[in-house]
């Protein structure tokens, strides 16, 4: 069962992750969804595959008004990121969808007419939740070419989309990272493979080691707090991405 789990609180401004779900069916890969709160309004990252949106919707509305939520975020266009886009509109036909403008007429085959999506430049862009501003920041060709990640700087929390994932082991449910040199074995066949570009990855490293992140936060796998996201993006920068097909995944 997903679980809907404070990770930051600070007033009215707070941030929960929608937990790895251990019962889920072994063939989908599994995901991390952040609901961003704002007094009254909420934003939704990455609400996930059609598959599992029975279980996020229950692990959501079990402590929240999913009413509240007025937006998604679709760090990019893949089935486990935004399929469940129609059920979301079903609920509320009002939400709005940020994405990249290059998903613009892909992802509206997963639903929503035209007013739903707000397509995002590639240099990004500033999102508003009530009075609190995130800002999409570019993450492009890691993986897709039209990709976003999402950073709260109140919050100092930099949701990273399929950047840091981790497949980890049934056994690890942990939400956030206990010994970075373990977890990491688990992320690195993920990004040799899923990241095509080094140079689009050393671009990326360089600008999120210059933002202030206590919290990384991807869409599979264990949060990344403290000292651990320098770890991170060090460790990323040194990986020789867009070669699992050699070494093997
Ligand atoms: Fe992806
Ligand atoms: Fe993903």
């Amino acid at each position: 069962m997903k679980k809907c789990e404070v990770i930051y609180r600070s007033g009215a401004h707070q941030w929960a992750a929608v937990t790895r779900d251990p019962d889920k069916p072994d063939h989908l890969i599994d995901t991390n969804e952040y609901l961003i709160q704002y007094g009254e309004q909420a934003l939704l990252t990455d609400p996930g595959g059609m598959e599992i949106f029975p279980e996020v919707f229950a692990a959501i509305s079990r402590s929240y008004d999913a009413r509240n939520i007025r937006a998604i975020f679709a760090s990019h266009q893949d089935p486990d990121v935004i399929s469940s886009l129609a059920l979301w509109l079903d609920f509320n036909p009002e939400l709005k969808c940020y994405l990249s403008w290059l998903w613009s007429s892909f992802v509206p085959h997963f639903g929503g007419r035209k007013d739903t999506f707000i397509c995002l430049p590639d240099q990004g862009d500033t999102l508003h939740l009530g009075s609190l501003a995130l800002q999409a920041v570019p993450a492009h060709y890691l993986h897709s070419s039209g990709n976003f990640n999402l950073y709260d700087p109140k919050a100092r929390i930099l949701f990273s989309g399929d950047i840091g994932a981790a497949l980890l082991p049934h056994d690890q449910q942990a939400l956030f990272v206990d010994d970075f040199d373990l977890h990491i074995r688990h992320a690195a066949g993920f990004h040799r493979r899923w990241m095509g570009s080094n140079e689009a990855k050393l671009d990326w490293c360089e600008r999120a080691a210059q933002m202030q992140i206590d919290m990384l936060c991807p869409q599979h796998g264990a949060i990344y707090q403290g000292e651990d996201v320098m770890r991170f993006i060090n460790w990323f920068a040194d990986l020789q991405v867009g070669s699992g097909v050699r070494r093997g995944m």
